[in-house]
């Protein structure tokens, strides 16, 4: 199973429709997905259609040991199934301000829905901040994907980001990696959202070859602004489901492909038959 947390404290980078569309994509492929919304304002649920409103179980009863994940989970559509969440999850970050081990919540209770039902793919949609939410998905996680729109001051925050992956590695999750760097809001028009992929390459190049980040990739697929990405949301619909010919469709596609053919990769080594013996 890979467990993704996509995070990225910068708001507005593209978090969520990441989320989202790399879930359903994931589950369009038949992969069995869980959708995780940590974030207050809800909007990962709302944009699958999920409805968090009155007496629905979310999240927020799992930090607060109510309930388990599998109790909360809803199926959204074929293969994938969301988690929802709504603005009392706003108050987890007070309330777990002395829990003991409040960084392990999320990751127990992950491990307790695994054993359950099996999962190919656990995404994590984070709020906008490096509280305890986000250092929840990041205890849990085994790989980070980072959204980032390149623009002016695109790169500002980043450090403070990667600093967070490096101390929860350090402190909480030794298997934690940041694999990927996703550009959204991607302009093709612009000189600068290339130089700004350049700097980035540069910095990734010249990291401490222990840092969690070392080996992450800036994954080729860009995922350019597209109205129908903007609107799917409204409709309670992925953008494969929404529209499923729009550029938005096609550079989420292509990022969903990548990650399918990174699976490889972390595939135990195959024994050759030949050498079986
Ligand atoms: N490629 C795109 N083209 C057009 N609109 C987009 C694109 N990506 C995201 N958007 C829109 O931009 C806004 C911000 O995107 P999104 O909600 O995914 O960012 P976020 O990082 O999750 O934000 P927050 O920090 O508030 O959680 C949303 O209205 C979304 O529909
Ligand atoms: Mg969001």
């Amino acid at each position: 199973m890979r467990s993704i947390c996509v995070m990225n404290q910068k708001g507005g980078v593209g978090k969520t429709t990441t989320s989202v569309n790399l879930a359903a994509g994931l589950a369009k492929l038949g992969r069995r997905v869980c959708l995780i919304d940590l974030d207050p304002q809800g909007h990962a649920s709302l944009h699958m259609g999920v409805d968090a409103f009155g007496q629905t179980p979310t999240v927020y009863d799992v930090f607060s040991g109510k309930r388990s994940l599998a109790d909360v989970k809803q199926l959204a559509v074929d293969n994938m199934w969301v988690v929802p969440s709504d603005l009392d999850l706003a108050a987890t970050e007070v309330e777990l301000v002395d829990a003991p081990g409040r960084e392990m919540i999320l990751r127990g209770a992950i491990e307790r829905l695994c054993q359950q039902q099996p999962f190919d793919y656990i995404v994590m949609d984070c709020p906008p901040s490096l509280g305890v939410l986000t250092i929840n998905a990041l205890t849990a996680a085994k790989e980070v994907f980072i959204p980032l729109q390149p623009h002016f001051l695109a790169l500002q925050g980043l450090s403070k980001l990667f600093e967070t992956t490096a101390l929860v590695k350090r402190r909480l999750n030794r298997d934690l990696v940041v694999s990927g760097i996703v550009l959204c809001l991607y302009e093709t028009s612009t000189r600068l959202a290339a130089d700004i992929t350049d700097d980035l390459m540069r910095f990734l190049e010249h990291s401490d070859p222990k840092a969690p980040w070392k080996n992450a990739r800036i994954f080729e697929s860009r995922i350019r602004r597209n109205i129908k990405l903007a609107e799917a949301p409204s409709f309670g619909q992925s953008i494969f489901d929404y529209a499923a010919k729009s550029p938005g469709a096609l550079d989420y596609g292509a990022l969903v492909a990548e990650v399918v053919a990174g699976e490889v990769a972390i595939a135990p080594p195959i024994t050759p038959v030949s050498d079986a013996a």
